[in-house]
């Protein structure tokens, strides 16, 4: 007997992604990559969390950072949190506030708690691959959220029904989205209240790049222009996601979500039943830290990311064939590329490293219908402008043979 045939029906929906095995090739010398979205590593605040570990294990506190702790989350970092919310027009109190094991760990708590089989979640095409990853299990229908569209609120009702259920959330990588880099300014954060208000649906708000700006005005977030009409965050239906891992460190899995009360309780059940809490010490370290340095340091990630996000820009415009789309990204780590219809990202990964050894992510798997096979992206986060450059002279090179090869 194989196991394999008595998994629960949900596992059909977590498929490998095709691309991870091209991927493995980047562990080999030479390849230039711009495929991981992963902070550089070179821009940990090292230092500053060797001490505040250190101080977490002094005797007066090693009892607690080495203990079980509650659900919420670590009071004095929530704490901290409410005070951040506050000054991005975000009122609340901790009890606002759940720390979750990363903004990953809060949407597939999201998922758990609104979708039924059926439900539909209303996503960008592209959208952040993670984030179906998280509510596949759940197995929702996606519909294509397009901001500012002209699909509104009735179509999606009524589209949902029909595949048997209702809207449940819009999700949104606001501020410059995985994959694209892209922003939802102003008027598509009303709008997409507006449309949320007429489907009685909620608005998952993952705002995991909103402190890495280069230039541009800060756009509010949309729990804060919900805020600004409702009077309370009580009365809302966003539900903010935010992260360390962009700013502090990944590794540390620290993220946490902010919305109403109800919400907030029946995401601690959830976080109860899977894993009691995130780790202490972790949480603990992240307090230390954050509170001493978190605006000084993300100044100095924000500077080194956008001399790459230019020198990238730059390197574009220098090396890419006619035909050749991208965005220009305010900030985050993401500029997606879209290509001439005939062209599909995952064979000229294969081609890519195999003749020039650059990689990146082929855009597909950010689509939740498995279309945009003529995209990808690239991340700017981890390489110096002089290899930025060589590699988007390689990736030149290999779309235009590619595109000589598609006549
Ligand atoms: C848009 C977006 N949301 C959420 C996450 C999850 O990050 P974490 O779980 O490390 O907070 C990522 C990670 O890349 C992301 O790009």
């Amino acid at each position: 007997m194989s196991l394999e045939q008595i998994f629960a029906t949900r596992t059909a929906r977590m498929k490998a992604s095709e691309i991870r095995e091209l991927l493995k090739l980047l562990d080999q010398p030479g390849i230039i990559s711009f495929a991981g979205g992963i902070p550089d590593p070179d821009l940990f605040p090292g230092d500053a969390f060797r001490d505040a570990m250190s101080t977490c294990m002094m005797p007066d506190k090693q009892a607690m950072a080495l203990q079980y702790s509650v659900s919420e989350g670590y009071r004095p970092l929530r704490d901290w949190l409410a005070s951040e919310m506050g000054k991005i027009g975000i009122p609340c109190d901790a009890d606002n506030i759940l720390i979750t094991s990363g903004s990953q760990q809060a949407l597939d708590y999201l998922g758990k708690l609104f979708l039924s089989p059926g439900d539909t979640a209303l996503v960008s095409w592209p959208t952040y691959m993670g984030a179906l990853g998280a509510f596949n299990p759940y197995e929702p229908t996606y519909d294509q959220l397009t901001i500012n569209g002209n699909q509104g609120a009735a179509d999606f009702s009524e589209r949902a029904k029909a595949a048997g259920g209702s809207v449940k959330f819009a999700y949104l990588s606001v501020d410059f989205a995985n994959p694209t880099g892209e922003t939802v300014d102003r008027a598509g954060r009303d709008w997409m209240l507006d449309q949320a208000e007429e489907m009685d649906c909620a608005v998952i708000e993952d705002a995991a790049y909103q402190s890495l700006r280069y230039d541009g005005e800060a756009v509010s977030p949309i729990l804060a222009l919900e805020i600004a009409r409702k009077g309370t965050i009580e009365a809302c239906r966003t539900i903010y996601c935010g992260s360390f891992s962009k700013t502090l460190s990944p590794g540390l899995r620290v993220g946490w979500v902010v919305a109403a009360k109800p919400v907030i309780s029946q995401l601690v059940l959830m976080k109860q039943a899977a894993d009691l809490h995130s780790a202490t010490l972790n949480q603990m370290a992240i307090h230390e830290v954050a509170k001493a340095h978190f605006d000084s340091h993300v100044a100095t990630v924000r500077e080194a990311y956008k001399a790459r996000r230019d020198a990238l820009l730059e390197a574009l415009e220098r090396h890419m064939p006619e035909g050749v789309e991208w965005t220009r990204p305010e900030g985050g780590m993401f500029v997606w590329l879209t290509l001439p219809k005939a062209l599909d990202g995952a064979e000229l990964l294969a081609r890519s490293l195999e003749t020039q050894k650059v990689a990146f992510v082929p855009g597909r798997a950010f689509f939740a219908d498995g279309s945009g096979g003529n995209t990808l992206r690239l991340s700017f986060s981890c390489a110096d402008e002089a290899t930025i450059d060589e590699g988007m002279l390689r990736l030149g090179m290999v779309l235009r043979e590619a595109m000589g090869d598609s006549g």
